[in-house]
């Protein structure tokens, strides 16, 4: 047994997860630069060689401090609202490598894109074709893509699945020789790619190859009406592991290299992963308010939940907790890791010590990716503050919203 002055908290990115928590106060949202900037690299490696462009989907975390980070990189950025726009804009990630997403776009957004606010716009329907056109100019047409729906079904939680024909986005194959013969009569927008994303958490090439497939041919038959497709952008959507040590589910040098071995020489490939990229960085820190013994389940009451961590109860997602507090002792037992809201707020069945008590640090690890940017004020809770650490230091770049910010904006 080690008598707990002389165990040491553990740490995140050098610092006891003790002098983050009396620092910032818990919950708490971190990302460690460094676990960022390896993954960044790692893609980079496996990607630039071999002709395919990287870009980080924005709707897996974006906070200015970060878009300030990606502007340093050669990442591109997808952004699919104003918010996510201005945010980089904010940060001074530059224009001319970023480009515009989403289904059901608003004027004010049409026309950023229109202003030049980013590079290019991937349209996903027609009356958005229609739109768009009417907001710009032949003498200066912008450039667009288009977001086809390949009919590629990957094998991923129904919620986050994004191809197949029935799913809401993107243009239908057997609508595209349509919208391809429109496009060409609008000399305000230039067609220079092709889009397709078919959902998240993959762990398979093979879906990417045959949505790669439909792409390739899609854009045979748009350059065959002139359009001058140079690009093709392969979506997002490679997954990770739930728990940190485990095997990587996709590893990104297998995928760049078939994926190249089909498209590269033709058309340049574009990749565009959210959380493959933050997933991995990212560490929600919270504190034990209670450990109760109810029927056959023994809860570990968190002071967070499903407002700041809404994944568990949406996708049943896993982010396996680590014990962050020195010496918690006592055989791993059956614990449900419980959140604080008002309702069945269970964030999963795992095995934690059974000495742990109110006041102990739990961490929840891979938490970058859909945490933080689904976070919400359910019961009126503040979000928690965002954290960057690196190599021992730390500092923060959103504060944590007070229950005055939360309430400020509601008039009477
Ligand atoms: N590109 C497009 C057009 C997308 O819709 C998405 C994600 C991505 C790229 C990035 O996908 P990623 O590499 O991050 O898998 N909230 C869900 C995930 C929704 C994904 C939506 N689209 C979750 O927490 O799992």
């Amino acid at each position: 047994m080690i008598p707990s002055e002389l165990a040491a908290d553990k740490t995140i990115a050098g610092i006891p997860a003790r002098e983050l928590a009396d620092v910032y106060g818990t919950p708490l949202f971190v990302i460690d630069l460094d676990e960022l900037d390896l993954e960044i690299d790692r893609f980079l490696q496996a990607c630039t060689p071999r002709g395919i462009v990287v870009g980080y989907a924005a709707k897996a975390l974006l906070v200015t401090a970060l878009a300030e980070h990606l502007a340093a990189t050669p990442v591109r950025l997808d952004v699919c609202s104003l918010g996510e726009l201005v945010t980089a804009e904010r940060g001074g990630f530059p224009a001319g490598r970023m480009y515009f997403h989403g289904c059901g776009k608003t004027d004010e957004e049409l026309r950023a894109i229109a202003d030049r606010r980013v590079a290019f716009d991937v349209i996903d329907n027609r009356e958005e074709l229609e739109r768009l056109a009417a907001l710009a100019s032949s003498d200066a047409p912008v450039d667009v893509m288009l977001r086809v729906n390949t009919g590629i079904e990957a094998h991923t939680h129904a919620f986050i699945r994004t191809g197949g024909e029935n799913t809401k986005f993107g243009i239908a194959l057997d609508q595209l020789p349509v919208l391809l013969a429109r496009a060409a009569e609008l000399p305000q927008l230039r067609l220079i790619g092709l889009h397709g994303h078919i959902g998240s958490q993959i762990a398979e090439t093979a879906p990417f190859l045959a949505n790669a497939d439909e792409l390739l041919r899609a854009a045979e038959q748009a350059r065959a009406l002139g359009h001058p497709i140079a690009e093709l952008i392969c979506g997002g959507g490679i997954g990770v592991e739930e728990n940190v040590g485990d095997p990587r589910p996709l590893e990104i040098e297998t995928l760049a290299e078939e994926l190249a071995a089909r498209v590269a020489g033709r058309y340049r490939v574009a990749i565009e992963p959210g959380r493959a990229l933050i997933a991995r960085a990212g560490t929600s820190l919270y504190r034990i308010m209670a450990i109760k013994n109810q029927g056959r389940r023994r809860f570990v009451v968190v002071d967070g939940g499903m407002a700041d961590n809404p994944r568990p109860m949406l996708y049943g997602a896993r982010h396996v907790p680590e014990v962050m507090s020195a010496a918690v002792l006592g055989p791993d037992e059956p614990a449900t890791l419980a959140g604080r809201s008002c309702e069945n707020d269970e964030m999963g069945d795992y095995v934690l010590p059974a000495g742990l008590a109110a006041g102990d640090l739990i961490a929840m690890h891979t938490t970058g990716a859909y945490t933080y940017s689904m976070a919400s004020n359910y019961n009126r809770f503040g979000r928690p503050p965002v954290i960057f650490v690196r190599s021992g230091h730390h500092r923060r770049v959103v504060r944590g919203e007070t229950a005055e910010e939360v309430a400020r904006r509601d008039l009477l």
